[in-house]
């Protein structure tokens, strides 16, 4: 198994769109290349709501070791905690329990050779970033924000811990997930705008067989980066 670019989606503010976007460049991307998704957020998985899986997991064994298929939906590769766990149950993991569950979640799957594998991180800085940031190989980082003075003031959170492992940091994205007719950011940020995503029934109702301009905008630039 190979995975050549492995790219997590993170901003420290939850509900700013990081897995709507991880899904919607996923499938954009996934027209040309080899594509899975990895659901970091183990407590509040969403990526098998958003690729509508139910499924039951299938377990492959080789040389004692047991693995996991990863799940296919739209000719993406997806796994996902809530594919492991009953669909309505909420985990309950403290630290060193969650970073585990991350751990044998990335570990144990067995991804075909990708050409890009997306972590839809979740919010927060906490014992999964540090996890994921230790021991996935990460190619870069993509920050999610919204064009508002909190979002704002958290992703400044996010570069410097990002800054700390020196994974490089493609960009950000903004979401105008609340469709705000003007950028109430107070500065400017330092990094890379790698485009937008606008207000859209698309995105809020996401549906698998729509296409998202602001998605193939983004991808295009995605792949000329890697
Ligand atoms: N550009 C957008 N336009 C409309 N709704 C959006 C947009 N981006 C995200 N949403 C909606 O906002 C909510 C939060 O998005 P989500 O992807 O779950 O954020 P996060 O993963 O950062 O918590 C979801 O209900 C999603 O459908
Ligand atoms: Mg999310």
């Amino acid at each position: 198994m190979s995975i050549k670019n492995i790219i997590a989606i993170c901003s420290a503010k939850g509900g700013v769109g990081k897995s709507t976007i991880t899904a919607a460049i996923a499938l954009s991307i996934s027209k040309q290349y080899q594509v899975g998704i990895l659901d970091a957020d183990v407590y509040g998985p969403n990526q098998h709501i958003l690729f509508d899986i139910k499924d039951k997991p299938q377990f492959i064994t080789k040389n004692d070791d047991k693995y996991i298929k990863p799940f296919i939906s739209k000719n993406i590769e997806i796994m996902s905690m809530g594919l492991m766990t009953e669909s309505d149950e909420a985990v309950a993991w403290r630290g060193p329990m969650l970073s585990s569950a991350v751990r044998q979640l990335s570990n144990s799957t067995k991804w075909s050779n990708l050409d890009f594998l997306f972590i839809d991180m979740p919010p927060g800085t906490g014992d999964t970033y540090l996890t994921i940031f230790k021991e996935l190989n990460l190619s870069n980082v993509i920050l999610v924000t919204t064009p508002n003075k909190l979002s704002h003031a958290d992703i400044k959170k996010t570069i410097n811990l990002v800054n700390k492992f020196n994974v490089p940091i493609m960009g950000y994205i903004e979401n105008n997930i609340f469709n705000q007719d003007k950028d109430t950011f107070s500065e400017k940020l330092s990094i890379n705008k790698l485009g937008k995503f606008n207000f859209s029934e698309k995105m809020l109702n996401f549906d698998l067989d729509n296409d998202i301009e602001d998605a193939d905008l983004i991808s295009k630039k995605i792949i000329a980066h890697v």
